[in-house]
């Protein structure tokens, strides 16, 4: 039997899709308030600057890659290919958020 790790990649993959996972809800109610012309702390987020964009990116990217290596879990694959499949899909997050980002903002 293999022997548990409880400081392994899991565990930071696990981490990053929870506080991810949160933060996103919260930007969501956030959102709503905004639409509805409610004043938080947060309006700053929805308007479209670099700073927003860039926030938003560096939430939903990184859930939405790591949701789908989470899905692959079902189908059995090995410790060592999901912790490939974790760092290769992190490293495809890393480019996307910059070529998204430039795309809209130069630079
Ligand atoms: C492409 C879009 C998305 C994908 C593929 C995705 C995928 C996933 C998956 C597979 C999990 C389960 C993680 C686990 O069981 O360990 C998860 C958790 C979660 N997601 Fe998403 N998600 C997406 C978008 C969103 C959005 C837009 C929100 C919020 C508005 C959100 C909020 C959450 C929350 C709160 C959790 C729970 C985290 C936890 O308890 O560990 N997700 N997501």
């Amino acid at each position: 039997m293999e022997k548990e790790r409880a400081y392994g990649t899991g565990m930071w993959a696990w981490l990053l899709q929870r506080i991810t996972g949160f933060l996103l809800v919260i930007y969501l109610f956030m959102h709503v308030a905004w639409v509805h012309g409610i004043n938080t702390p947060f309006n700053f987020l929805f308007v479209p600057t670099a700073t927003a964009f860039f926030i938003l990116l560096l939430l939903a990217v990184p859930h939405a890659l790591n949701g789908f290596r989470v899905f692959t879990l079902d189908f059995g694959i090995k410790e060592r290919a999901q912790k490939i499949l974790f760092w290769v899909l992190m490293l495809i997050g890393v480019l996307v958020i910059i070529l998204s980002y430039r795309s809209r903002f130069g630079g």
